[in-house]
């Protein structure tokens, strides 16, 4: 009889694991990430049934699940900075090691010959993004935790959420009660190209590769934007108490029946020559994985071998990194020419005979500009080196020796030295070079086509106004025939005027002036970062417009004034107010204002005291009684200025536990005064 039922309600209680789950991930995705995954009705009807099945089984009530409470928009809150401190930080259970690196078969002997003898070395790959530790208790995914420091790391878990590789539980009986997986969090070539490539078109800087890009992503405070940066993880080391097997080998086995991502390339070896083999295969077939790999990871196999070898104060003995050599190729300088920026920038180009380099084909490197140039003595003609490795925009790293090297001094082949050019390429305008900059810049803002079509192509991209339907070969027909010479042209235009060109019909036009329309409600911050001022990115935008919150009173500010606002520093100051002196931005301000658009946001609210006016203060560490953001917040209400890093400048550093060895050292060099938690604390009342 207890079998039959047990065999009755089975599928029951398993729909109401699956629905929780299904709610838990639903609600996550609607209130954090803002991405609704199942309708409104169908949402209430899975509730409803998930409800009738609990109160028909409630030997199964979990104050955890869906029914229980409203889901949790919390991330949300902290997204838009109202809970204070961004994420938290939470104490290591084992240190988070790094591991100590080798570059031959030397010093892998040399390793090797520590070992007990006849030991198993597993091989790995070592992905190159960042550690990440996860937290499983009773199989649920309760925290994971950067590296931070290796003693401590920031709670990360809404952002690792966004992995879909991830599993947020694991749904069997034999999970031990606790167990952290560490692993490495990567953005994949392909998702990072992309990510580059959309922030080329908004000249914001670039990643320099995908760890970076990685890092960067899983330090947003918007789950949404991680979600659509499309993040990935392996996962490479089981750790904990009692848990299963008694090899790394069975133990990463174990994690990926229960679910989880673990890497196919993993061969346990048991000798050098098999180690070196592995080695020279994946040297050459990391090319075609979808991810960033720069070596392998040897690790002892056996976990009471490991446990005996133990670790050095930051590496364990029982694990070796080798490190693949970075990829370099000889190829010919065929031409160099020059692109011109949004800004002006003029940006050298090496044009090279195309060479196959860490699996893309490269044939455009930048050169930087014309000191990097002349301090290689690069010409076209000459065989360059160009390298693909931390750095995913291709570089020239060195070139080869030419024929005539030993005649080069001679005043006939001076001659052939490079010259970079003194006009712009693409208007003729005579360059200038500002002094302490190293770029060459075309001043023809309004005359130069790449400059005024840049500008409109960042007025319109996502991050600024946000119009759709405009790309970069629709504004550069809207350019050639001469419907757009500026960003307020683009209030003025027509429905009969665009449905006129080639391609765009009525339906096309319609969705463009849409979009212009729709603009007009975009806030004043990102008006401001739409505006294009030199160095005014996305988030100095959003600080700058905090402060000034009408165009009005920012046009009258001071360089001095507009130093004082955090990220803000002279050159920036002196961009912004130099903007505002040119009658022609004014003249286009004055149309764009005509045209509706937000010139005005919130008010900031006002400093309460001035118990900190013109202080530059910098906050460093780790603190019990507020967090980081709350600790900024009252340093602005008392009138002083937060600051990111240590200057002679700099008026005191609010010093937390666990300070960064280089700003101490720094702050001890400059005889920069530290002040506790405590002393700030009492010094604010
Ligand atoms: S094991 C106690 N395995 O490399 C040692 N690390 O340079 C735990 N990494 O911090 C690390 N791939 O972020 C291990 N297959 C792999 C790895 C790997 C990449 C990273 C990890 C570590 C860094 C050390």
């Amino acid at each position: 009889m207890m079998d039959l039922f047990s065999e009755i309600e089975e599928p029951e209680r398993e729909e109401i694991r699956a629905l929780r789950k299904e709610l838990e991930e639903a609600n996550y995705k609607y209130y954090v990430l803002n991405m609704p995954t199942l309708s409104d009705r169908e949402f209430d009807e899975k509730m409803h049934r998930l409800q009738a099945l609990e109160a028909q089984f409630p030997d199964m009530f979990d104050p955890k699940s869906p029914t229980q409470h409203v889901g949790s928009d919390l991330q949300r809150d902290k997204v838009q900075g109202t809970k204070g401190k961004a994420f938290e930080t939470v104490k290591h259970k084992y240190p988070m090691l790094s591991l100590a690196n080798s570059y031959s078969r030397e010093e892998i002997e040399e390793w090797v010959r520590k070992l007990p003898s006849g030991v198993e070395i597993v091989c790995e790959l070592k992905y190159d993004g960042l550690s990440i530790s996860l937290w499983y208790e009773k199989g649920v995914l309760v925290k994971a935790l950067t590296r931070g420091d290796g003693q401590q790391g920031d709670n990360v878990i809404d952002n690792i959420k966004t992995i879909p590789s991830i599993p947020w539980k694991i749904e069997r009986e034999d999970v031990p009660a606790f167990f952290e997986l560490r692993g490495e969090v990567l953005l994949p070539w392909e998702r990072f190209e992309a990510l580059n490539k959309e922030r080329e078109e908004q000249e914001e800087p670039l990643f320099a590769n995908p760890r970076n890009a990685a890092s960067g992503t899983l330090k947003l405070q918007d789950p949404r934007e991680v979600a659509r940066r499309g993040l990935d993880a392996y996962l490479y080391y089981m750790i904990g108490e009692n848990l299963p097997g008694n090899t790394h080998f069975e133990r990463l086995s174990t994690a990926k029946e229960w679910g989880f991502h673990i890497s196919d390339a993993i061969k346990v070896c048991h000798s050098v020559d098999e180690v070196m083999a592995y080695i020279a295969y994946w040297d050459t077939e990391r090319k075609n994985l979808p991810v960033a790999t720069d070596g392998i990871v040897l690790k002892v196999n056996n976990l009471a071998q490991q446990e005996e070898l133990g670790y050095t104060a930051k590496t364990p003995r029982w694990a070796i990194a080798y490190k693949f050599p970075a990829e370099k190729q000889l190829t010919l300088l065929k031409e160099i020419t020059y692109q011109v920026g949004r800004t002006g920038v003029v940006t050298p180009v090496a044009n090279l005979e195309p060479v196959q380099l860490s699996g893309t084909m490269v044939q455009r490197a930048t050169l930087h500009n014309e000191d990097f140039i002349k301090s290689l003595d690069i010409r076209p003609g000459d065989k360059v080196w160009v390298e693909k490795g931390g750095e995913i925009i291709p570089k020239i790293v060195g070139r080869a020796d030419r024929n005539d090297e030993m005649s080069a001094t001679s005043s006939l082949n001076d001659e052939m030295m490079y010259s970079f050019p003194t006009t712009c390429p693409e208007c003729g305008a005579e360059l200038v070079r500002v002094e302490g900059e190293a770029a060459w810049r075309c001043p023809n803002e309004t005359g130069c086509p790449p400059q005024i079509k840049g500008k409109i192509e960042h007025f319109v991209s996502r991050k600024a106004m946000n119009i759709d339907g405009l790309g970069e070969e629709t504004i550069d027909l809207f350019y050639q025939k001469g419907l757009l010479k500026n960003i307020a042209d683009l209030y003025d235009l027509k429905l009969e005027d665009i449905a006129a060109q080639e391609r765009l019909g009525e339906k096309s036009a319609q969705n463009i002036l849409d979009g212009i329309e729709a603009s007009k409600q975009v806030p004043w911050a990102r008006v401001l970062f739409a505006l294009g001022i030199r160095m005014v990115g996305e988030t100095t935008a959003k600080k700058i417009a905090k402060k000034y919150n009408t165009i009005d009173t920012l046009m009258w500010a001071t360089a001095e004034q507009l130093c004082a606002i955090e990220d803000v520093g002279p050159q920036i100051a002196e961009n912004i107010v130099k903007y505002f002196e040119d009658i022609r931005n004014l003249e286009l301000l004055d149309r764009l204002r005509k045209a509706g658009l937000q010139m005005e946001g919130e008010a900031a609210p006002e400093p309460t005291s001035d118990k900190l006016a013109g202080m530059s203060i910098v906050i460093s560490g780790t603190f019990a009684h507020h967090s980081r953001d709350e600790y900024k917040a009252i340093i602005e209400q008392n009138g002083g200025k937060n600051v990111g890093s240590v200057s002679k400048k700099t008026s005191f550093i609010l010093a937390g536990e666990n300070m960064g060895p280089e700003k101490r050292k720094k702050a001890e060099d400059l005889g920069i005064r530290l002040v506790t938690e405590e002393e700030f604390l009492e010094m604010m009342n």
